[in-house]
Parts: C-alpha cells; sequence; structure tokens
C-alpha cells in the first residue's frame, strides 16, 4: 500500500513536525507500506526524492508522478502539528478527494484545535473539570480590568489554537498581562488566559484501533522549568517524565474512563494525547487540553507510553493505518 507520510506545516511547530515524520518513517513496516514523505510548507507541497529532487504534489488528487509513473495513495499519515494538519483544513480537503488519513475527521481536529470550544464541550463530561478561562478574539477587545474581574493569579496566557507552548506565558502579577497576552496575539488570531490549577501535570494517550478505543500507560510531566513550556518540552534533560506514572489503581482505572469519555465526546479519531492536573486540593481532573496530532520525537510521550504498554511503534502506526483504511 502507498501511504503518504504528510509533515512540514505553516507555523512553528513544522521543525517538530520533521521530527515526528522520521519516528513514523522508521516504523511503519516497508515490507507492508511505501512510504512517501509529503511536506507541506505555504507555497509548496512537495515529495522529496532520492536524488534529493523536489517533486511537487498534483493537489487535484495528492498524487506524485515519478519517472513517468502517477502515484496515488491509500492512506495519508498526518503528522503536521497545527496548521493544516491538525485544525482539520487537510482533513477537510482529504475528505474531499476521498482520500483515507489517520486523524481525527475535520470537525473534531477544529473543535479541539480550539482549546477555548474544546473546554466548554468536555465541561459537560461527568468527573472532568475545567480551569476558569477567558477567551479572547482580538487584541482590540482585551481590557486587562476585565480580565482581572474574572480571573485569580497566576494565569496562564496563551494561543487559542497553538501547540509546543509557543507564544504562553505564566502571569504571576497582573502587571506582567499585558505583554503576556501581545506575545500570544503575535502567535495566533485568538488567546485564552487561563488560571492555574496547582497540582500534578500528566498526559495520557488514547487511540482506537481494531474498531476498539483503548488508553495508553498515563505519563506524569515533572518539570524543573516554571511550567512545561518549549524548552522543557524538547531540550532533554529539563522534564522528567515518569511512565507509567506512579498512581494507585483506582485512580488509573477513574483516569481511564474519564479519557476515554472525552476521546467519545470529542469524536475523536486515530490517536491523541490528553494533558491533565490532577489537583492539589480535591485531587479533581482538570482539563488542559487535547493534542490530536500528538508528538513522535523518538523520546516523545506517546512514543514512551507505546513502548511502556508492551507494544512496538510498528505495531502502533501499522495498526493506525489499518483502521483509517478499514
Ligand atoms: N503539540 C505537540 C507536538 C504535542 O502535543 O506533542
Ligand atoms: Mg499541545
Amino acid at each position: 500500500k502507498n501511504i503518504a507520510l504528510v509533515a512540514g506545516g505553516f507555523t512553528g511547530e513544522s521543525v517538530v513536525s520533521l521530527n515526528s515524520a522520521k519516528t513514523v518513517e522508521k516504523h511503519l513496516n516497508k515490507s507492508k507500506y511505501n512510504v512517501y514523505n509529503i511536506i507541506l510548507e505555504r507555497d509548496r507541497w512537495y515529495y522529496n526524492d532520492v536524488n534529493n529532487e523536489i517533486v511537487l504534489i498534483d493537489k487535484n488528487d495528492f498524487s506524485l508522478t515519478l519517472n513517468g509513473e502517477k502515484i496515488k495513495f491509500d492512506c495519508a499519515f498526518i503528522i503536521i502539528h497545527g496548521i493544516p494538519g491538525e485544525d482539520g483544513k487537510l482533513q477537510g480537503y482529504f475528505d474531499m478527494i476521498g482520500l483515507p488519513y489517520t486523524s481525527c475527521d475535520s470537525t473534531s481536529s477544529a473543535l479541539t484545535m480550539n482549546k477555548g470550544y474544546t473546554k466548554q464541550v468536555v465541561a459537560a463530561i461527568e468527573q472532568l473539570h475545567v480551569a476558569k478561562s477567558v477567551q479572547l478574539f482580538s487584541l482590540a477587545s482585551y481590557a486587562q480590568d476585565r480580565i482581572i474581574e474574572k480571573l485569580k493569579l497566576p494565569v496562564f496566557v496563551k494561543p487559542n489554537n497553538g501547540g509546543s507552548s509557543i507564544g504562553m506565558s505564566k502571569v504571576s502579577d497582573w502587571a506582567d498581562l499585558d505583554v503576556a497576552v501581545e506575545k500570544a496575539f503575535n502567535e495566533g488570531s485568538e488567546v485564552l488566559i487561563e488560571e492555574f490549577i496547582s497540582g500534578r501535570e500528566f498526559t495520557v494517550g488514547v487511540y482506537r484501533v481494531e474498531g476498539e478505543t483503548r488508553v495508553l500507560p498515563i505519563t506524569e510531566v515533572i518539570t524543573t522549568k516554571e511550567f512545561f513550556d518549549y524548552e522543557a518540552k524538547y531540550v532533554p534533560g529539563l522534564t522528567n517524565e515518569v511512565t507509567p506514572a506512579q498512581l494507585d489503581e483506582h485512580i488509573v482505572e477513574r483516569v481511564e474512563e474519564i479519557v476515554k469519555q472525552a476521546y467519545i465526546q470529542l469524536n475523536c479519531k486515530g490517536m491523541v494525547r490528553i494533558d491533565f492536573i490532577l489537583d492539589k486540593l480535591h485531587h479533581d481532573f482538570y482539563f488542559i487540553e487535547v493534542n490530536t496530532i500528538p508528538g513522535q520525537s523518538e523520546n516523545s510521550i506517546i512514543p514512551q507510553q507505546v513502548r511502556a504498554a508492551g507494544l512496538t511503534l510498528e505495531y502502533f502506526y501499522g495498526a493506525l493505518v489499518e483502521e483509517a483504511i478499514r
């Protein structure tokens, strides 16, 4: 089968995407799949062939012509974090041309890319709490007084449609809020300001293969930095990621039940990673966000969890492809 491994993208996370693609490429079974690395940039979509020559994709049917032979794909393995691979745009296009893909559909991707809207859906799930927040739709409509009235310090300020903590700040003094809001607006057109929840931070992969929704072992994220920012995420040694997390068995079972609910309510497909906090005071679960194209660098959290589950990445990625074309 011909698999288009679609990486790159239009945001600062494109670097992360190329690393993720390397891992997926390495572990997709080559005796079953012909894997083609496709890169999407804003002004060109292309395949980088063995001679390092660039072959443009035909956008009419997402096909490729190599040595006069037209290659069409059986499945797209989307590994673009952020726009246009995690926000539903690519999914909508693939739906239009009839190409199956490994991720959530366009509606679910568009919803979950929007952290503020996702929280409104998730808030309806029993046992899953959300931190108080304010969603800003333009810098012009931002008024510091209104935020101070509504939220308590400290707060997180983040692009509402971003990833990898790019453009994100933790604010512990209202005097720093304006700068943080401006920084977040530099990365996107909407901003989310959220109350900080004190507690332990966890993240867990949920995926559907063989028609069944499954949960990977949970990871606890313990960072030496002020929060799990871009550096903490990608510079080795700054964060201790404990997989499987040390949690009582009954808590693990509760988490599994709750994240499956979230996966179903958000109508997810393929693999996603759900981030949450177990708060210090009441031991309630606070949803942070769902990542529908979670990072797959060799040391990323999902590959860690797959190994901790006793599975191989070859099985895992292969099963996602098979589920997509089933
Ligand atoms: N946004 C990054 C890639 C992640 O969620 O892993
Ligand atoms: Mg994220």
